[in-house]
């Protein structure tokens, strides 16, 4: 199952989202019309608690695609109910935490499909959160009580999210290779934590470059401070897709 590293990458515009790591709609308007080239947009926590489906309106007008990534994590019921308002608004990638449970994944996932359709949208695909990589395996084996090591935790929320007919999963680049050797092919794996060489690494401990973590067999990155803050956003975008052709 794991795949041969390509020298070059295919698609790589298509495959990098960016974040749009800011805290109103008018930066987040500002950011995606000083990158017209950019089509798949990552709307976070903070932009969503500010701006709400607003933000989410304005991206498909703008034919973006958008992977909301609110991190859903409650009862089947309630998780049903949020993915399905999610679905409504035609966002194409959506997370929810691997451990809420198989029944309240799959309970998203029916959600998620019901809201769609009732908007005339394909439905979202769900990706699992497996474990948050701010968390170590001290905070894992000492605060949490988890008697796994990091990586096979990390693969078994994966699996679970698998087995209730999820659609991928967010991974560190440090695990895709491994995910990818057991995971379906058509089991989207999706990186944060992507440092070009020439950027700062910034809080992301264990990053990669966008070349390597394709060749580990990651389907999309998501990029954030390496493009939304250099001093031109659109050169850095450039560079980063020109090093993958
Ligand atoms: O600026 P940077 O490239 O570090 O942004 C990465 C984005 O991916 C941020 O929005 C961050 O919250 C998100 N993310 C992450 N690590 C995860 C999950 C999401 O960095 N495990």
């Amino acid at each position: 199952m794991s795949r041969v590293n390509p020298e070059s990458i295919e698609n790589p515009r298509e495959r990098i989202i960016v974040a749009l790591d800011v805290g109103t709609l008018e930066e987040a308007i500002a950011l995606v019309e000083k990158l017209p080239q950019v089509k798949f947009w990552k709307v976070g926590l903070e932009l969503f608690v500010h701006s709400g489906s607003e933000v989410l309106r304005f991206l498909k007008q703008q034919q973006k695609k958008i992977f909301l990534d609110l991190k859903f994590h409650d009862i089947p019921n309630t998780m049903a109910g949020a993915c399905r308002q999610a679905g409504r608004y035609g966002v194409d990638l959506l997370t929810v935490h691997a451990t809420a449970g198989k029944v309240a994944l799959e309970a998203a996932q029916q959600g998620a499909i019901a809201g769609a359709e009732v908007a005339g949208y394909p439905p979202p695909k769900l990706i699992a959160i497996t474990l948050l990589t701010s968390l170590t395996s001290r905070d894992l084996a000492i605060d949490l009580k988890i008697p796994l090591e990091l990586p096979e935790y990390a693969l078994e929320m994966a699996l679970l999210a698998r087995s209730a007919d999820l659609g991928g999963a967010v991974c560190s680049p440090q695990e895709v290779a491994r995910l990818r050797d057991v995971c379906h092919q058509d089991f989207l794996l999706i990186c944060p934590g992507i440092r070009p060489s020439w950027a700062e690494a910034g809080d992301q401990k264990r990053s990669m470059t966008p070349k390597g973590a394709f060749q580990a067999g990651a389907d999309y990155l998501v990029i954030g401070r390496p493009i939304t803050a250099a001093p031109e956003p659109e050169v850095a975008w450039q560079r980063i897709c020109e090093e993958l052709m």
